[in-house]
């Protein structure tokens, strides 16, 4: 079902305080049928063999939010890490994060390192969440770096490509999204994957996260299947 150049789908997972109100429901409901939701899409990810799915979780200026409501999020992705631990063994994921761990409590950073360190030998789905992460903080923090090695001589300005970049990002280690689906009906890119994104076709759907089945996820393939990627060629 999968065409060959699709490996890497990229999800903003938008729209679970809408599909609350929708349901006279208060936005920490909306939350937990989201990370509900965020189990099926994987295991349908895991049918479909994809190679890549990175998950748009928690964004840096999500932290702005009222306390209740981030204070919510964080303890129901505390929960989805206890839960999932053995299915990602089990599943044969690979777990990466992307993002700022740092602004999180500091067990929830040593929980999450822990699990990448435990599944880093698996060889199915790469599963990358970005979680406290920013486009733009990502780029700053790899210009920083840069700058370091800079000082220290570990790199000289001639030898400074796109791949020197790349490799500082969070993500250095995976290729770029293929496709991009943001949910909700928001045709933005909220600071995601500036970066990253530089060639990836872009589908946009009104359904909100939690409504997103698989379906749903087999009409964003036969978008991309319509697409031809060009890259700046004819
Ligand atoms: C996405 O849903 C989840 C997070 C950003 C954490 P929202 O919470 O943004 O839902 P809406 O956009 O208000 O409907
Ligand atoms: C983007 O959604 C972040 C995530 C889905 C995690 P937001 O709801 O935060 O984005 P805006 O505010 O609509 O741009
Ligand atoms: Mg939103």
């Amino acid at each position: 079902l999968l065409p060959s150049n699709l490996k890497h789908i990229a999800i903003i997972m938008d729209g679970n305080g809408r599909w609350a109100k929708k349901h006279f429901k208060p936005r920490s409901f909306g939350h937990k049928k989201g990370s509900e939701n965020v189990k099926k899409i994987i295991k349908t990810c895991i049918n479909l063999e994809l190679k890549t799915l990175s998950l748009f979780a928690f964004s840096f200026e999500n932290w702005e939010r009222p306390k209740s409501e981030v204070n919510f999020i964080v303890k129901l992705f505390d929960n989805f890490l206890d839960t999932e631990a053995k299915n990602f063994v089990k599943q044969n994921i690979i777990l990466k994060i992307s993002g700022d761990l740092s602004k999180f409590p500091s067990y929830i950073e040593e929980k999450c390192l822990k699990l990448i360190e435990k599944t880093s030998q698996n060889t199915g789905l790469t599963l990358n969440i970005a979680l406290s992460y920013g486009g733009r903080q990502e780029i700053l923090n790899a210009c920083k770096n840069l700058c370091c090695d800079f000082k220290d001589s570990k790199i000289k300005i001639e030898d400074i490509d796109f791949k020197a970049i790349n490799d500082r990002l969070w993500t250095s280690d995976l290729e770029d999204p293929d496709l991009l689906i943001r949910t909700s009906g928001e045709t933005r890119i909220s600071n995601f994957m500036l970066w990253q994104l530089a060639y990836s076709e872009i589908y946009f759907t009104s359904v909100l996260w939690p409504d997103f089945n698989e379906l749903e996820l087999k009409k964003a393939i036969e978008f991309y299947k319509t697409r031809e990627r060009r890259f700046g060629k004819v």
